[in-house]
């Protein structure tokens, strides 16, 4: 097993590594010369431009990922989208929107409610797409198109590489939907996938720095909560980095959309809670900064994650932590690698077993 860990002390900080090499060869799957080419995948351009509404249903992380993801398509595209829970969408009375497309989003291709809520939608006569990571698996084999992640087996329960090309999978499709329905140029489009490629080395550049984040990961240790906010693709990626907090290091955590904060969990807040700030959208920035205020005057201890350049965070914040700029579509990609470590770095101050925490499996194929 050590063999396998190459010289990593887990398979998720192994698997944290392989990120960058994992996102390019995603990205490389389906991009050639400079375009998108989605003939592996099946879905085409007369099929995108007819579609009117998009379900994206997923469980656990990759539900994070359709969160995420909807405010690409829907920012880069005029399609409404919808992200559901896997096991809420199978047993929902809903009418699906004629000339819809499902996505199933699903690592192991296997979860019983993912595959279920594939079969739902497909009796339904709704067109389906499985993004999915584990070759020949149910998802693939059952969903009328498929776009393969090319993670490579992931062997730590917490996902953190699949999770990774899953945002990817979903950006090209945004993308791809976009240019089919003439909602964007080929010139911009060409522009966007030159900033995606940059994600790889931008990703290991937050990964050189990753001993800052042990160093305040091992003062998180004792903490019996933890929140995590933000706006938009920022709450989306909170609800993630607090995922992995809670199901790695058995720390209760909440992640909050930054707004909703008033609306109770404030009044959780006492002296010494940490609360995690993600702010990497800009013209969200203010909006979150102000919520960031009003739990550090109730005691909160913050931590701040955002871009470089937005260093007033360093007067409001106990810790920040900057990654670098990219197109504020793609910060998710970014943004998500300090919460893995974090999480990862608490379970180890706390001398859990990282890779197999308690309850959890790598894939639920109970309902
Ligand atoms: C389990 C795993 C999670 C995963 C979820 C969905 O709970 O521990 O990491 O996000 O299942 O799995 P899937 O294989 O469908 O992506």
């Amino acid at each position: 097993e050590a063999a396998e860990k190459g010289g990593y002390e887990h398979f998720m900080l192994k698997e944290i590594h392989e990120q960058p090499k994992v996102v390019r060869d995603t990205i490389n799957s389906v991009v050639k010369d400079g375009k998108i080419d989605f003939s592996s995948i099946g879905l085409t351009d007369d099929e995108m431009k007819k579609i009117s509404q998009i379900y994206i249903v997923a469980c656990g992380s990759a539900y994070h990922v359709g969160m995420a993801v909807q405010y690409v398509i829907e920012d880069f595209t005029s399609i409404p989208v919808r992200v559901e829970l896997a096991s809420e969408f199978r047993y929902r009375k809903m009418t699906l929107v004629k000339d819809s497309l499902v996505i199933i989003i699903s690592q192991s291709g296997e979860t019983a409610d993912s595959l279920a809520a594939l079969r739902e939608a497909k009796e339904k006569g709704i067109m389906t797409l499985g993004i999915v990571n584990v070759v020949g698996s149910s998802i693939a084999r059952e969903a009328d198109n498929v776009f393969y992640t090319l993670a490579g087996p992931e062997i730590s329960v917490a996902t953190t590489k699949a999770y990774s090309t899953q945002l990817i999978a979903g950006y090209l499709l945004a993308l791809q939907f976009a240019v089919a329905r003439e909602e964007m140029t080929e010139e911009k489009c060409c522009e966007l996938l030159k900033e995606l490629y940059t994600i790889p080395d931008k990703i290991e550049k937050i990964l050189e720095d990753k001993e800052r984040i042990q160093w305040y990961a091992n003062k998180l240790a004792g903490a019996k909560d933890a929140f995590f906010i933000g706006r938009g693709i920022d709450y989306a990626i909170g609800l993630e980095g607090s995922l992995k907090m809670k199901e790695i290091s058995y720390i209760h955590s909440e992640a909050y959309a930054a707004g909703e904060l008033k609306h109770g969990p404030i009044s959780l807040i006492e002296e010494g809670i940490p609360v995690i700030g993600v702010l990497t959208q800009q013209e969200l920035y203010e909006k979150t900064v102000s919520n960031m205020v009003e739990v550090k005057s109730r005691g909160a201890s913050l931590m701040g994650l955002t871009t470089y350049g937005n260093y007033s965070m360093e007067d409001l914040a106990d810790f920040t932590v900057y990654i670098p700029q990219t197109d504020s579509h793609f910060a998710g990609s970014l943004s998500v690698i300090p919460l893995q470590l974090l999480g990862y770095y608490v379970s180890v101050a706390k001398g859990y077993d990282v890779d197999k925490p308690r309850n959890l499996a790598k894939s639920v194929t109970v309902e």
